[in-house]
Protein backbone atom coordinates (compact mmCIF):
# COMPACT_ATOMS: atom_id res chain seq x y z
CA UNK A 1 0.00 0.00 0.00
CA UNK A 2 1.37 3.43 -0.93
CA UNK A 3 2.40 5.56 2.11
CA UNK A 4 0.57 8.68 2.17
CA UNK A 5 2.72 11.26 1.67
CA UNK A 6 2.31 13.71 4.84
CA UNK A 7 1.18 11.51 7.15
CA UNK A 8 3.60 11.03 10.18
CA UNK A 9 5.94 8.17 11.63
CA UNK A 10 3.71 8.14 15.08
CA UNK A 11 0.09 8.18 13.45
CA UNK A 12 -0.28 4.44 13.97
CA UNK A 13 -3.12 2.25 15.62
CA UNK A 14 -0.01 -0.28 17.25
CA UNK A 15 3.64 0.39 18.02
CA UNK A 16 5.83 -1.27 14.83
CA UNK A 17 8.01 -4.24 15.96
CA UNK A 18 10.88 -1.95 15.70
CA UNK A 19 9.62 0.06 18.49
CA UNK A 20 9.28 -2.58 20.93
CA UNK A 21 12.20 -2.32 23.28
CA UNK A 22 12.81 -5.87 24.99
CA UNK A 23 11.36 -6.93 28.02
CA UNK A 24 14.05 -5.63 30.40
CA UNK A 25 14.30 -1.57 29.27
CA UNK A 26 10.57 -1.86 29.09
CA UNK A 27 8.51 0.34 31.23
CA UNK A 28 7.32 -1.30 34.14
CA UNK A 29 4.12 0.40 36.79
CA UNK A 30 2.41 2.72 34.12
CA UNK A 31 0.07 2.72 36.02
CA UNK A 32 1.61 4.08 39.12
CA UNK A 33 0.56 7.41 40.60
CA UNK A 34 2.04 10.91 39.97
CA UNK A 35 4.23 11.32 42.94
CA UNK A 36 4.04 15.04 44.38
CA UNK A 37 7.13 14.34 46.42
CA UNK A 38 9.60 16.23 44.05
CA UNK A 39 9.78 19.63 46.20
CA UNK A 40 8.01 22.60 44.24
CA UNK A 41 10.20 25.36 45.51
CA UNK A 42 8.75 29.19 45.51
CA UNK A 43 12.15 31.30 44.71
CA UNK A 44 9.48 34.50 45.29
CA UNK A 45 10.06 33.59 49.01
CA UNK A 46 12.58 35.44 50.38
CA UNK A 47 15.12 35.62 52.98
CA UNK A 48 13.61 35.76 56.22
CA UNK A 49 14.67 37.90 59.25
CA UNK A 50 16.02 35.21 61.18
CA UNK A 51 18.72 34.52 58.25
CA UNK A 52 17.19 31.73 56.97
CA UNK A 53 16.86 31.46 53.33
CA UNK A 54 14.16 29.14 52.63
CA UNK A 55 14.81 28.48 48.70
CA UNK A 56 18.64 27.53 49.58
CA UNK A 57 17.62 25.36 52.40
CA UNK A 58 14.72 23.86 50.27
CA UNK A 59 17.16 23.55 47.32
CA UNK A 60 19.57 21.79 48.96
CA UNK A 61 17.84 19.20 50.79
CA UNK A 62 16.41 18.33 47.52
CA UNK A 63 19.14 18.34 45.82
CA UNK A 64 20.81 15.93 48.18
CA UNK A 65 17.64 13.64 48.24
CA UNK A 66 16.55 13.59 44.63
CA UNK A 67 18.29 15.12 42.32
CA UNK A 68 15.51 16.61 41.09
CA UNK A 69 13.55 19.85 41.99
CA UNK A 70 10.77 22.39 40.65
CA UNK A 71 11.11 26.12 40.68
CA UNK A 72 7.72 28.23 40.50
CA UNK A 73 7.66 32.17 40.41
CA UNK A 74 10.75 32.32 38.89
CA UNK A 75 10.64 35.20 37.29
CA UNK A 76 10.90 34.15 33.78
CA UNK A 77 8.06 36.19 31.92
CA UNK A 78 5.18 33.77 30.78
CA UNK A 79 5.31 35.28 27.08
CA UNK A 80 9.02 34.10 26.37
CA UNK A 81 8.21 30.85 27.75
CA UNK A 82 5.12 30.37 25.44
CA UNK A 83 6.70 31.57 21.89
CA UNK A 84 9.93 29.28 22.65
CA UNK A 85 7.29 26.09 23.29
CA UNK A 86 5.29 27.56 19.82
CA UNK A 87 7.94 27.97 17.97
CA UNK A 88 9.40 24.51 18.43
CA UNK A 89 6.43 23.08 17.80
CA UNK A 90 5.98 24.87 14.13
CA UNK A 91 9.29 23.28 14.02
CA UNK A 92 8.28 19.62 14.11
CA UNK A 93 5.42 20.30 12.82
CA UNK A 94 7.61 21.05 9.46
CA UNK A 95 9.45 18.34 9.31
CA UNK A 96 7.55 15.65 7.94
CA UNK A 97 7.87 17.83 4.88
CA UNK A 98 10.57 19.64 4.32
CA UNK A 99 13.64 17.43 6.32
CA UNK A 100 15.88 14.59 5.26
CA UNK A 101 16.95 12.89 8.62
CA UNK A 102 19.55 11.46 10.77
CA UNK A 103 22.57 13.32 8.76
CA UNK A 104 24.45 16.53 11.12
CA UNK A 105 24.27 18.82 8.89
CA UNK A 106 27.49 20.17 7.67
CA UNK A 107 28.40 23.78 8.74
CA UNK A 108 25.18 23.94 10.54
CA UNK A 109 24.76 24.98 13.86
CA UNK A 110 22.06 22.23 14.99
CA UNK A 111 21.27 18.24 14.59
CA UNK A 112 17.66 17.07 14.42
CA UNK A 113 16.50 13.53 14.44
CA UNK A 114 13.17 11.90 14.05
CA UNK A 115 12.38 8.60 16.01
CA UNK A 116 12.78 7.05 12.22
CA UNK A 117 16.56 7.29 12.60
CA UNK A 118 17.43 7.53 16.36
CA UNK A 119 18.14 4.14 17.42
CA UNK A 120 19.48 2.22 20.75
CA UNK A 121 20.60 -1.00 19.86
CA UNK A 122 18.03 -1.22 17.18
CA UNK A 123 15.37 -0.10 18.75
CA UNK A 124 13.32 3.35 17.93
CA UNK A 125 12.84 5.88 20.85
CA UNK A 126 9.35 7.59 20.41
CA UNK A 127 10.37 10.96 20.08
CA UNK A 128 11.44 13.29 17.72
CA UNK A 129 14.45 15.63 18.96
CA UNK A 130 16.21 18.84 17.73
CA UNK A 131 19.95 20.09 19.72
CA UNK A 132 22.15 22.87 19.12
CA UNK A 133 24.68 24.60 21.42
CA UNK A 134 23.99 27.84 22.48
CA UNK A 135 27.33 29.16 23.48
CA UNK A 136 28.41 31.98 22.82
CA UNK A 137 25.05 32.76 21.90
CA UNK A 138 25.89 35.21 19.36
CA UNK A 139 28.30 32.69 17.66
CA UNK A 140 25.84 30.20 17.64
CA UNK A 141 22.14 31.75 16.55
CA UNK A 142 22.59 32.08 13.30
CA UNK A 143 23.25 28.56 12.51
CA UNK A 144 20.25 26.68 14.33
CA UNK A 145 17.05 26.54 12.08
CA UNK A 146 15.51 29.82 9.97
CA UNK A 147 12.35 28.26 9.64
CA UNK A 148 10.31 29.29 11.02
CA UNK A 149 12.08 32.61 10.59
CA UNK A 150 11.70 33.45 14.17
CA UNK A 151 12.97 30.43 15.12
CA UNK A 152 16.63 32.29 16.22
CA UNK A 153 15.20 35.38 17.56
CA UNK A 154 12.68 33.74 20.13
CA UNK A 155 15.01 30.99 21.15
CA UNK A 156 17.76 33.46 21.89
CA UNK A 157 15.41 35.27 24.06
CA UNK A 158 14.42 32.00 26.09
CA UNK A 159 18.10 31.47 26.48
CA UNK A 160 18.90 34.75 27.99
CA UNK A 161 16.69 34.15 30.84
CA UNK A 162 17.48 30.54 30.91
CA UNK A 163 21.05 32.37 31.64
CA UNK A 164 19.64 34.45 34.30
CA UNK A 165 17.64 31.60 35.99
CA UNK A 166 20.52 29.33 36.00
CA UNK A 167 22.64 32.35 37.40
CA UNK A 168 20.08 32.48 40.52
CA UNK A 169 19.63 29.23 41.31
CA UNK A 170 23.59 28.25 41.38
CA UNK A 171 24.47 31.02 43.64
CA UNK A 172 21.69 29.41 45.92
CA UNK A 173 23.38 26.45 45.29
CA UNK A 174 26.59 28.33 46.11
CA UNK A 175 25.49 29.65 49.12
CA UNK A 176 23.64 26.39 50.40
CA UNK A 177 26.91 24.44 49.88
CA UNK A 178 28.95 26.78 51.65
CA UNK A 179 31.06 27.69 48.77
CA UNK A 180 32.00 31.26 48.18
CA UNK A 181 30.01 33.52 46.08
CA UNK A 182 30.44 33.32 42.42
CA UNK A 183 32.20 29.82 42.88
CA UNK A 184 29.94 28.80 39.48
CA UNK A 185 30.53 32.10 37.98
CA UNK A 186 32.95 31.17 35.25
CA UNK A 187 31.63 27.14 35.01
CA UNK A 188 28.15 27.90 34.41
CA UNK A 189 27.74 28.07 30.65
CA UNK A 190 24.33 27.62 28.81
CA UNK A 191 25.77 25.38 26.16
CA UNK A 192 23.33 23.14 24.39
CA UNK A 193 19.42 23.42 24.25
CA UNK A 194 18.11 19.94 23.84
CA UNK A 195 14.22 20.04 22.70
CA UNK A 196 12.09 16.88 22.46
CA UNK A 197 8.30 16.05 20.89
CA UNK A 198 6.79 13.03 22.27
CA UNK A 199 3.58 12.07 20.44
CA UNK A 200 0.88 9.82 21.68
CA UNK A 201 1.88 6.20 21.69
CA UNK A 202 -0.59 3.31 21.29
CA UNK A 203 0.98 1.17 23.83
CA UNK A 204 3.39 2.95 26.36
CA UNK A 205 4.18 -0.03 28.18
CA UNK A 206 6.28 -1.17 25.16
CA UNK A 207 8.09 2.44 23.91
CA UNK A 208 10.22 5.14 25.85
CA UNK A 209 10.41 8.31 25.08
CA UNK A 210 14.22 8.63 26.52
CA UNK A 211 16.08 5.73 27.87
CA UNK A 212 17.19 5.68 31.81
CA UNK A 213 20.09 8.18 31.63
CA UNK A 214 22.21 10.93 34.29
CA UNK A 215 22.49 14.24 32.83
CA UNK A 216 26.79 14.46 31.87
CA UNK A 217 25.73 18.94 33.08
CA UNK A 218 26.60 20.72 36.24
CA UNK A 219 22.69 21.43 35.81
CA UNK A 220 19.68 21.03 33.57
CA UNK A 221 17.08 23.43 34.03
CA UNK A 222 13.83 21.61 31.91
CA UNK A 223 10.41 22.82 31.19
CA UNK A 224 7.94 20.44 30.28
CA UNK A 225 4.71 22.93 29.40
CA UNK A 226 2.47 20.53 32.47
CA UNK A 227 2.32 17.92 30.84
CA UNK A 228 3.65 14.52 32.50
CA UNK A 229 6.18 11.84 31.48
CA UNK A 230 9.29 12.47 32.99
CA UNK A 231 10.01 9.64 35.71
CA UNK A 232 13.09 9.92 38.28
CA UNK A 233 15.07 7.28 40.10
CA UNK A 234 13.97 7.50 44.25
CA UNK A 235 15.19 4.43 45.97
CA UNK A 236 15.58 1.62 43.21
CA UNK A 237 12.05 3.16 42.16
CA UNK A 238 10.43 5.11 38.86
CA UNK A 239 8.61 7.61 40.46
CA UNK A 240 6.42 10.47 37.92
CA UNK A 241 7.34 14.47 37.84
CA UNK A 242 4.00 16.27 38.58
CA UNK A 243 3.03 18.79 35.77
CA UNK A 244 3.22 21.86 37.43
CA UNK A 245 2.53 24.59 33.98
CA UNK A 246 4.73 27.42 33.93
CA UNK A 247 7.28 25.51 36.41
CA UNK A 248 10.98 24.35 35.59
CA UNK A 249 12.12 21.19 36.70
CA UNK A 250 15.62 21.56 37.93
CA UNK A 251 18.08 18.29 38.26
CA UNK A 252 21.76 17.90 39.52
CA UNK A 253 24.43 16.78 36.83
CA UNK A 254 26.99 14.60 37.03
CA UNK A 255 29.61 17.70 37.29
CA UNK A 256 27.86 19.34 39.89
CA UNK A 257 27.65 15.79 42.10
CA UNK A 258 31.37 16.11 41.28
CA UNK A 259 32.25 19.44 42.49
CA UNK A 260 29.63 18.55 45.67
CA UNK A 261 31.87 15.33 46.69
CA UNK A 262 28.15 13.98 45.93
CA UNK A 263 26.62 15.95 48.81
CA UNK A 264 24.63 16.41 45.68
CA UNK A 265 23.09 14.01 43.23
CA UNK A 266 22.86 13.00 39.68
CA UNK A 267 19.96 11.20 39.72
CA UNK A 268 19.08 8.62 37.00
CA UNK A 269 15.68 9.54 34.78
CA UNK A 270 13.70 8.80 31.70
CA UNK A 271 10.42 9.80 29.75
CA UNK A 272 7.71 7.45 29.66
CA UNK A 273 4.75 8.28 26.37
CA UNK A 274 1.19 8.71 26.77
CA UNK A 275 -1.72 7.05 24.59
CA UNK A 276 -3.47 10.61 25.35
CA UNK A 277 -1.02 13.38 25.51
CA UNK A 278 1.57 14.70 23.57
CA UNK A 279 4.43 15.55 25.66
CA UNK A 280 6.97 19.02 24.33
CA UNK A 281 9.64 19.75 26.46
CA UNK A 282 12.97 22.18 26.59
CA UNK A 283 16.14 21.09 28.18
CA UNK A 284 18.82 23.72 28.69
CA UNK A 285 22.12 21.84 29.92
CA UNK A 286 24.13 24.02 32.07
CA UNK A 287 27.88 23.49 31.33
CA UNK A 288 31.26 23.83 32.66
CA UNK A 289 33.85 25.68 29.76
CA UNK A 290 35.73 23.61 28.26
CA UNK A 291 38.87 23.75 29.70
CA UNK A 292 37.53 23.92 33.00
CA UNK A 293 39.20 21.82 35.89
CA UNK A 294 36.41 19.80 37.04
CA UNK A 295 37.12 18.39 41.16
CA UNK A 296 35.49 18.68 44.40
CA UNK A 297 35.16 21.73 46.00
CA UNK A 298 37.88 22.04 48.34
CA UNK A 299 36.52 22.89 51.61
CA UNK A 300 34.23 20.07 50.97
CA UNK A 301 36.88 17.83 51.38
CA UNK A 302 37.93 16.43 54.89
CA UNK A 303 39.65 13.36 56.50
CA UNK A 304 35.99 12.32 57.51
CA UNK A 305 35.09 13.25 53.75
CA UNK A 306 37.69 12.46 51.23
CA UNK A 307 37.47 13.15 47.79
CA UNK A 308 35.07 10.61 45.81
CA UNK A 309 36.78 11.95 42.48
CA UNK A 310 39.92 12.72 40.65
CA UNK A 311 40.21 16.20 38.84
CA UNK A 312 39.66 16.55 35.01
CA UNK A 313 39.21 18.91 32.40
CA UNK A 314 35.40 19.44 31.53
CA UNK A 315 36.41 18.67 28.27
CA UNK A 316 38.39 15.28 28.77
CA UNK A 317 35.47 14.26 30.55
CA UNK A 318 32.97 15.19 27.55
CA UNK A 319 35.50 13.04 25.77
CA UNK A 320 36.19 9.93 28.08
CA UNK A 321 32.37 9.21 28.87
CA UNK A 322 30.98 10.08 25.42
CA UNK A 323 28.82 11.98 27.18
CA UNK A 324 26.48 13.35 24.74
CA UNK A 325 26.33 9.54 22.77
CA UNK A 326 26.26 10.21 19.36
CA UNK A 327 26.11 13.62 19.51
CA UNK A 328 29.19 14.08 21.35
CA UNK A 329 31.60 14.86 18.61
CA UNK A 330 29.39 17.38 17.05
CA UNK A 331 28.69 19.56 19.93
CA UNK A 332 32.73 19.25 20.55
CA UNK A 333 33.38 20.65 17.15
CA UNK A 334 30.57 23.18 17.76
CA UNK A 335 31.93 24.82 21.29
CA UNK A 336 35.64 24.38 19.51
CA UNK A 337 36.61 22.19 21.73
CA UNK A 338 40.03 21.16 20.39
CA UNK A 339 40.61 17.37 21.00
C1 LIG B 1 17.29 15.24 28.70
C2 LIG B 1 16.03 14.86 29.41
C3 LIG B 1 13.62 15.02 29.47
C4 LIG B 1 12.50 15.47 28.61
O1 LIG B 1 17.19 15.81 27.61
O2 LIG B 1 18.37 14.96 29.26
O3 LIG B 1 16.10 14.20 30.41
O4 LIG B 1 11.40 15.53 29.09
N1 LIG B 1 14.87 15.28 28.87
O5 LIG B 1 12.70 15.75 27.44
NI1 LIG C 1 18.13 14.19 31.12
Amino acid sequence: MKEEKDSRWFELECVPKDYIFSKEDRPQNLDSPVCDSIPVIDLAISKAANGHNQPVEEILKASQEFGFFQVINHGIPEKTVIDAMSVLKEFFDMQSKYTTTGTVPHKKGYIYTSSTDFMKDGVHLWRENIKHPCHPLEECVHLWPDKPTRYQQVIAAYLVEIQKLSSRILEMICEGLGLKQGYFKDTSEVQLLSSNFYPPCPDPSLTLGILPHHDPSLITLLYQGGSTGLQVMKDGQWINVGAIPDAFVVNVGNQLEIISNRKLKSVKHRVVTSTHETRRSIATFVNPSPDCIIEPAKILVNELEPSLYTASLYKEYVHRNNAFGDYTTAIQNALHFDS
